[in-house]
């Protein structure tokens, strides 16, 4: 059976903060799609560094200039979300292998739910390869340098949350990439 694609896509996650990485996905999605909703899940069971709001409003700044990107929270199924939404594809970014395992269960029990939703898997860049937003707030808490990493407006959050960071090494420049 042939269907037209859908043209809103759902791209959904802790965003506990948003990274470079999600970014990248956000602004590889857009190319594919005419709107990438970016979906907080609203999970008072996980806790959080950002409450949900600030997570939304970094999220609103860091998207700010890309056309075709809107933020949003969802509770309960994200199948039921998309429904809402009007949207019938999911969209999740790979960093490596050992993300795929649990993405493909993820995407196999949403599709069990919903047979009509399709999850597409893009691959960040390898510049953000090694990132999360839970190392991110480790090397942030530990006075590490994350610029580059995140966003200005999360690197700024970090350093209010845990203090500027002092440096106290030499400063060390290898660009290998
Ligand atoms: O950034 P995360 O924490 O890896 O995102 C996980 C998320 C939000 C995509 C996932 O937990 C989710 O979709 N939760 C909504 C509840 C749901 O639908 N569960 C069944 C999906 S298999």
């Amino acid at each position: 059976m042939r269907r037209r694609s859908s043209p809103i896509a759902v791209y959904p996650g802790s965003f506990d903060p948003v990274t470079n990485g999600h970014l990248d996905i956000v602004k590889r999605a857009l190319t594919m799609f005419d709107t990438v909703i970016v979906a907080v899940l609203k999970n008072p069971d996980k806790k959080a560094l950002f409450p949900l709001s600030e997570r939304l409003e970094l999220l609103r700044k860091s998207v700010a200039d890309l056309e075709g990107a809107v933020v949003d929270s969802f509770s309960g199924l994200l199948v039921d979300y998309l429904h809402h939404r009007g949207a019938a594809i999911i969209v999740k970014g790979l960093r490596a292998v050992s993300d795929f395992e649990y993405e493909f269960q993820m995407a196999l029990m949403n599709r069990k739910i919903d047979s009509r939703i399709e999850t597409v898997f893009l691959m960040t860049s390898y510049r953000y390869a090694f990132l999360s937003s839970s190392l991110i707030k480790e090397v942030a808490a530990l006075g590490g340098d994350i610029s580059g990493l995140v966003p200005t407006c999360v690197e700024a959050r970090l350093g209010e949350k845990f203090g500027a960071r002092v440096p106290d090494r030499i400063p060390q420049r290898i660009d290998m990439e």
